[in-house]
């Protein structure tokens, strides 16, 4: 059934209060759910959030059980992070098939970092009909090493969770940095791996055996881009909103960037206080940037606040080249934005938002369609509910709880 959100907008009034809890990483648990296959014993989890791709990863996992080296394509090709399943996979079992991943389409979304690195591990890469087949010869991996010529998350953590179970040692340069990568790691040591570096550009990982959780739980972290996407909220529309259940540590860019524009914000280790007034906005500029620069995934977000604000700025998208898909719509809402190449955006603030009838372009962009429902005039339709779902566990009844009128509907 094809649902959509129905919100009453603010006409610009920063009315929403009160404390909202983030949850578990959407990007967090979709690693720790593949890396379960390294483990003899069962991983227990704690702090899952209760959103789509997990609901996908978990399938993805399950319909494993008939046949221990094959991605069903059906399910693989509905989310990108399907793929991180194929490293354990090939690492356990010698072996692994999968399609090419689906997910948010944000431009070219290649898998050359992935099949390069199992190449580097001594597998034979074959393709046949967009069906990969992956075979570690002699049926195990080597340790290898590894540069990758540009950053990525589920690189990184793919690669890492095949060299757990390699033989030998294996070198990644200039990896990922995210703080997600840093947790995984953390917790595969914690039952038996030899990973060193993870959270740094170079990581190192000693292979071993099958790894032991004991009972141990992994517990997901906070996800940072929720709590900077409640943030973003809560400066938009927000006269006092507490943000709970978080880890302000992991997003000193975007609020650095936020006091910049004028808006008020406080933190302790766990939590984040937004406090607004009345008083407009100063414009800023912001150029995204892997781990801990500004993070692709809060741009959209982040663009429909610069609306908002006074003065003229731009935003400079380096990772992906298709992330400007919501643009036309905020426009059509009032917004003065002109994107001027696939990766660079022109703001002109601030402009008042009327109602439209909208439809997600994929998950980030679909939670900006939710900031200018909220921040314009009338009544907006944001059909497409799925794309949100994805990422933001039911969104509708947290943001209630702030005061906003938003409603979740069977499509018309
Ligand atoms: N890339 C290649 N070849 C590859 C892999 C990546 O060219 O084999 C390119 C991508 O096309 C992109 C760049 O490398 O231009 C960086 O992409 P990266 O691999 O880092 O992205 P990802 O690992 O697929 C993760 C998150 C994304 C987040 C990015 C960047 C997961 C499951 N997804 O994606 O999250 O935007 O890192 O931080 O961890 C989201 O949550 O909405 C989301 C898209």
């Amino acid at each position: 059934m094809r649902e959509r959100f129905v919100v009453e907008g603010l006409s610009g009034a920063r009315t929403l209060k009160g404390e909202i809890a983030v949850r578990g990483a959407k990007n967090a648990v979709l690693k720790i759910l593949p890396a379960s296959v390294l483990f003899e014993d069962e991983v227990p989890l704690e702090n899952v959030p209760d959103i789509e791709d997990v609901k996908r990863m978990r399938e993805l996992l399950e319909a494993l059980k008939e046949d221990n080296t094959v991605l069903r394509k059906d399910i693989a090709e509905k989310f990108r992070a399907s793929i991180v399943l194929a490293g354990p996979v090939l690492a356990r079992y010698g072996k692994v098939e999968f399609p090419f991943p689906g997910g948010c389409v944000l431009g070219e979304r290649s898998i050359d970092l992935f099949l390069n690195g199992f190449k580097a591990m001594g597998a034979a890469v074959e393709e046949e009909d967009g069906f990969f087949r992956i075979t570690a010869s002699g049926g195990k991996l080597r340790g290898a090493h590894i540069t990758f010529p540009l950053v990525s998350v589920t690189g990184t953590e793919t690669l890492m969770m095949a060299a757990v179970l390699a033989e030998g040692e294996t070198v990644l340069q200039n990896a990922a940095m995210e703080p997600e990568v840093g947790y995984l790691a953390q917790y595969l040591n914690d039952c038996g791996a030899h990973i060193e570096g993870a959270g740094t550009p170079t990581v190192r990982i000693m292979g071993g055996g099958l790894l032991h959780a004991a009972g141990r739980p992994f517990v997901v972290p906070a996800d940072r881009i929720e709590a900077g996407s409640f943030v973003i909220l809560a400066a938009l529309a927000g006269s006092d909103v507490h943000i709970t259940h978080c880890n302000p540590s992991w997003l000193e860019v975007p609020i650095a960037l936020l006091r910049q524009a004028g808006v008020s914000i406080e933190t302790t280790p766990t939590s984040i206080r937004v406090q607004s007034s009345s008083t407009p906005y100063k414009m800023v500029s912001v150029r995204t940037h892997e781990y801990p620069g500004f993070p692709t995934d809060l741009q959209a977000p982040m663009a429909v606040f610069m609306s908002q604000c006074q003065g003229e700025g731009s935003i400079l998208e380096t990772i992906f080249d298709g992330r400007f898909r919501y643009v036309d719509d905020l426009v059509v809402m009032g917004a003065d934005m002109a994107v001027m190449n696939p990766h660079r955006v022109f703001i002109r603030g601030p402009k008042e938002f009327t109602r439209k009838n909208l439809e997600s372009p994929d998950l980030r962009g679909g939670l900006a369609y939710l900031l200018a429902a909220t921040v314009a005039k009338g009544t907006s339709s944001i059909d497409n509910a799925y794309l949100i779902d994805r990422g933001y566990e039911h969104i509708e009844e947290r943001l209630r709880a702030l005061g906003l009128n938003i409603q979740r509907e069977e499509s018309k």
